[in-house]
């Protein structure tokens, strides 16, 4: 399990949780988690903020799907806590879309430099850095302007570090290229599940066995599916009462 130092944070949060024995799941704003965890106690964050409204057509005729709302994601917040609780050198793997990476991206950076003329490049640091543009090729594409655009085929992962050089990839060097198949959303009742066999290579490539990981956007609890196979904790967040009921039943199966 955790070390105890974090278990007993944890246990101290007020907010409904459940502690399972791959890790800890809270239903509540990431915010209460994040301002309980010390500085550098997490060895890894993968994660996927609601960075639009996000409601494809089928979940529209779906009830089940509950839409997922940008205005629950407040950027600065989530770069400055990440980059403070990940250890030196961690890595961060942020989903995002074509239009939503600069934005991103331009947080980190803006926030790396802020810290750099204010403490110098003295370690300890506590920014992200950016690294690489993961893309995850889908096989099939989502719809939109059906006749005026391309049929959008891909997502992006933003991949970073926590300060200026970070920990080596496991394994032989990946390529930033991922096939998987979309999953349905009606699996996990969620409408930006992603596939677990990506988030396991995230995993592996950036973790040892027995590391914690983060993702404060839990939704399905892909993250936490993931890494139970592989032998790491998990720490997930997930505001949304369904989802978090959703995950726990998935936990269990
Ligand atoms: C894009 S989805 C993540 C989906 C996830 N990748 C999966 O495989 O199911 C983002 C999730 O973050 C949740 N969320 C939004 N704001 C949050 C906050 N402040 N704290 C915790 N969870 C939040 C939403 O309810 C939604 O389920």
């Amino acid at each position: 399990m955790f070390d105890e130092h974090l278990n007993s944070i944890l246990e101290n949060i007020d907010a409904r949780h459940e502690r399972l024995p791959g890790g800890w799941v809270f239903n509540c704003d990431n915010r209460l988690v994040f301002e309980a965890l010390p500085d550098d106690c997490i060895d890894l964050i993968i994660t996927d903020p609601p960075y639009k409204d996000y409601q494809s057509n089928r979940p529209v005729k779906h009830e089940k799907v509950k839409k997922i709302l940008q205005s629950d994601f407040d950027l600065p917040f989530f770069v400055e806590q990440s980059a403070r609780v990940l250890k030196p050198g961690a890595h961060f793997y942020c989903w995002c879309d074509h239009l939503t990476f600069p934005t991103i991206v331009g947080e980190m950076q803006r926030q790396k430099g802020k810290w750099k003329m204010e403490n110098g490049t003295k370690e300890p640091c506590h920014y992200l850095t950016y690294k690489n543009c993961l893309v995850w090729v889908k096989n099939n594409h989502g719809s939109g302007d059906l006749k005026g655009n391309y049929a959008p085929q891909h997502e992006f992962v933003i991949f970073g570090c926590k300060g200026e050089r970070g920990r080596r990839l496991n394994g032989k060097r990946p390529s930033n290229i991922f096939d998987a198949r979309k999953v349905s959303n009606y699996r996990h009742n969620h409408g930006t599940t992603k596939p677990v066999e990506i988030l396991q290579k995230f995993i592996e490539v950036s973790s040892e066995e027995g590391e914690v990981v983060l993702d404060p956007y839990a939704g399905s609890m892909g993250v936490g599916e993931a890494a139970i196979e592989i032998k790491r904790y998990f720490l997930l967040t997930e505001i949304e009462k369904e989802h978090y009921n959703n995950s726990i039943i998935r936990s269990h199966k």
